[in-house]
């Protein structure tokens, strides 16, 4: 496993996050146990700042749906960034945590009436509309509510960035945003810039997850801007701030390259200053809405290894106590992760196995054909870049109580999620008298 942010090895041969030993970790807090790695996803939170706030006025936000809890929403806040959330509940989570709303940006393909009255109220610095319907309804309530609603457009540009069928976004034949290509763009364009309580700002769009190809990047600038050309001639407006969505790929295992976040920005901000000139336009504020880049390499899990079930000449398989509950990915994307054993992070002695979660589904399974040393009941596994994605989708399926989340820095660590217990699994289970009834006659007749 690569040793990433804050990681080392220290002289106990243990792997140690924020100099915090995991395997006291592991033994304090229990597992399955979410580690973040503070001082690496501040790191990852400047670089983003650094390149585009700071070199090129433009404005970084984190997207939510990565990760999201109340310390995370503290930590984003006072790193500078702005947000991106996706729901009411998003937008409620940072409102709790006081993040200034000026700064969150309201996305969602299908956001209700509720969900825009709250951001309304709230006062979000944008909503992204996606659609006709939600551009109309949010009119009539920007009216109701006796404001102008900032919106941007969210636009689908056709580019098809290489990554996992499932996260490819940009295309045509997608469920978000309003195509260019057959005129549906440019008719929307024009009917929000006469509806009276709305004022568009700016054009967006996003063209997939875990991207590694920077010209993909380019390439729905030049599409944007080319057709921002477009309704310029036509109507005389243009975009103060272009949004170009969220995407950059980060280290999972060996395959993945990632490219330095200044290189993003060096490539993505000029292409847009020089198209914009070349159109005659002004230059937008350019707009990045980075996840997984930023949570994601500042996440480990801690996993206690249970039972080892050796199949000889077939597999072995090292079962433990958590799996697609708090990491679907695998799942779900056949998504592969790196791991170690955290008290025995020195061992080279390493056999071939496999790590199977603990619900029963035969494709729970957290990693195929890895290389570790000959794990036991009791090792406490390690497995890296689980910051984006993983706790934001877990579930309690099986009714697995949903993992508890550390945050560790400098040798200290505080609780930021605790553990589900099982009361909170029945917390929302109610039994309607008559069953109950019936249970006790039941009980009665058999005695
Ligand atoms: N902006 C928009 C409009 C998005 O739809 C997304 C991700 C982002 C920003 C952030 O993208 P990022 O920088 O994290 O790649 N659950 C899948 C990924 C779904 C991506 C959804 N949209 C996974 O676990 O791989």
């Amino acid at each position: 496993m690569k040793l990433q942010g804050t990681m080392q090895i220290n002289d106990k041969g243990h792997l140690e996050i924020g100099s915090c030993d995991t395997v006291e970790l592991a033994e304090s807090f229990g597992t399955p146990l979410y580690v973040m790695d503070e001082q690496y996803f501040r790191q990852n939170c400047r670089s983003y700042y650094r390149a585009f706030t700071e070199k090129y006025d433009g404005v970084v936000l984190y997207a939510a749906k990565t990760l999201l809890t109340l310390a995370i929403c503290h930590i984003v806040a006072e790193e500078g960034l702005s947000l991106d959330v996706v729901s009411g509940g998003e937008l409620y989570t940072a409102k709790k945590a006081r993040f200034p709303m000026e700064r969150v940006y309201f996305h969602g393909n299908n956001k209700s009436v509720a969900e825009l009255k709250l951001a309304l109220e709230y006062k979000v610095g944008r909503i992204i509309v996606d659609n006709r319907h939600e551009l109309l309804m949010l009119n009539r309530l920007a009216g109701e509510a006796g404001v102008q609603a900032k919106i941007m457009l969210r636009l689908t540009p056709g580019v098809e960035a290489h990554t996992h069928e499932y996260i490819k976004t940009g295309q045509i034949d997608s469920k978000f945003g309003i195509v260019i290509e057959n005129g549906q763009a440019m008719e929307i364009i024009k009917q929000a810039l006469a509806l009276e309580n709305i004022q568009l700002t700016g054009l967006h769009c996003h063209i997939g997850s875990q991207i590694f190809e920077m010209q993909s990047y380019t390439h729905a600038a030049e599409v944007m801007l080319a057709f921002t050309a477009l309704v310029h001639q036509e109507t005389g407006w243009q975009p103060e701030e272009m949004n170009f969505g969220g995407g950059m790929g980060i280290y999972y295992t060996s395959a993945d390259k990632p490219q330095p976040v200044i290189k993003y920005a060096d490539m993505l901000v000029p292409a847009v200053q020089t198209l914009s000139k070349s159109y005659g336009l002004s230059v937008p504020k350019v707009l990045v809405e980075p996840g997984r880049s930023i949570s994601g390499p500042a996440g480990t899990t801690l996993y206690t290894v249970g039972a080892v079930k050796d199949i000889p000449g077939i597999r072995k398989y090292v079962a433990v106590d958590g799996g697609m509950g708090d990491n679907p990915r695998p799942a779900l994307y056949q998504a592969r992760y790196e791991a170690l054993l955290a008290n025995r992070a020195a061992q080279q002695q390493k056999e071939m196995v496999s790590i199977a979660g603990k619900c029963c589904e035969s494709g729970d399974m957290l990693i195929w054909d890895i290389e570790l040393p000959a794990p036991v009941p009791g090792d406490i596994l390690a497995v890296s870049a689980t910051g984006a994605y993983n706790y934001s989708m877990s579930m309690n399926y099986n009714r697995l109580p949903r993992p508890a989340m550390v945050l560790v820095r400098d040798g200290v660590a505080d609780i930021i999620v605790t553990r589900e217990t099982y009361d909170d699994l029945i917390r929302n289970d109610l039994v309607p008298e008559r069953l109950d009834d019936r249970v006790v006659r039941i009980a009665g007749a058999v005695r």
